[in-house]
């Protein structure tokens, strides 16, 4: 980056910099509407704002970016929608696979990929290959995915293990639970953001942000920048948080 950029230094000077950051990319086909574009143009450019977020987290020191791409409810889309969004989905893999393992991203895709067609899972798998190991950011994509599936699979996988004797079902707790979502390992989300002003959380990551800091920006997703993202760390830095206790 060669533009220097006021709230980036400013949020760099607070200790309490998110280490967690969602975001529900949202708004896209209202994007392409006000243009008078198909709603696959608005999938198109919120592909740049991917790599925007990618940009911003890594500059402002995030250390886990989890990004909602596509719903299993999305899977009920128009199948030519649905189709230009999984192309994309491999375009950007394509061009941003070498960009991502230089930068240091891992990239790790979470959801029911079983859903997806042969070839956009043998570039999930090219991409989650290329960059294991990257150490400056660990980038979640959350595609097919759907938060009370991945909370059945949680436990069902729990119920498997005590049904092998592995586990007494009174040794099950949040740590034990947190172990079988597909987040295992992360910390929970520090902030969840939400573009196109929608108040609501869509079936995402539900386990998770349970005491996450929401913010809704009226951005559109497409619009979403790196100065969108450090204003809502900047606005983070600013709340707080309690976790059910009285203030320090
Ligand atoms: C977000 O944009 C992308 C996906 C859900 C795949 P939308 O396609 O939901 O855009 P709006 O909400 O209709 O504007
Ligand atoms: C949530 O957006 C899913 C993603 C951003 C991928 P939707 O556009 O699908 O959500 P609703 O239908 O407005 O709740
Ligand atoms: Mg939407």
């Amino acid at each position: 980056m060669t533009i220097s950029s006021s709230r980036l230094d400013e949020l760099r000077r607070s200790t309490s910099l998110p280490k967690h950051v969602a975001i529900i990319m949202d708004g896209n086909g209202r994007w392409a509407l006000e243009r008078g574009l198909e709603r696959p143009a608005g999938h198109k450019a919120g592909a740049d704002a991917v790599r925007e977020a990618v940009e911003g987290a890594l500059h402002a020191g995030v250390r886990v970016l989890t990004l909602f791409a596509f719903s299993q409810e999305n899977w009920q889309r128009p199948q030519a929608e649905i189709d230009a969004l999984m192309a994309l989905l491999e375009n950007y893999i394509a061009e941003e696979a070498e960009a991502l393992q230089r930068e240091g991203v891992s990239v790790r895709v979470l959801g029911d990929l079983t859903l997806l067609s042969a070839s956009a899972r043998a570039a999930v798998e090219r991409v989650e290959a290329a960059t294991t190991g990257g150490t400056s950011l660990d980038l979640n994509v959350c595609i097919s995915y759907s938060a009370r599936a991945e909370i059945v699979r949680a436990a069902r996988r729990l119920a498997e293990r005590v049904a092998r004797g592995e586990l007494v079902p009174d040794r099950i707790d949040d740590a034990a639970f947190a172990a079988e979502l597909y987040t295992a390992g992360w910390p929970d989300p520090d902030l969840l953001i939400r573009t196109s002003g929608e108040m609501r959380i869509s079936n995402f990551l539900l386990w998770q942000v349970a005491y996450s800091e929401i913010h809704v920006t009226p951005v559109l997703w497409p619009d979403f920048t790196r100065e969108d993202l450090y204003a809502a760390i900047l606005e983070f830095q600013q709340r707080d948080r309690r976790f059910g206790r009285v203030s320090a």
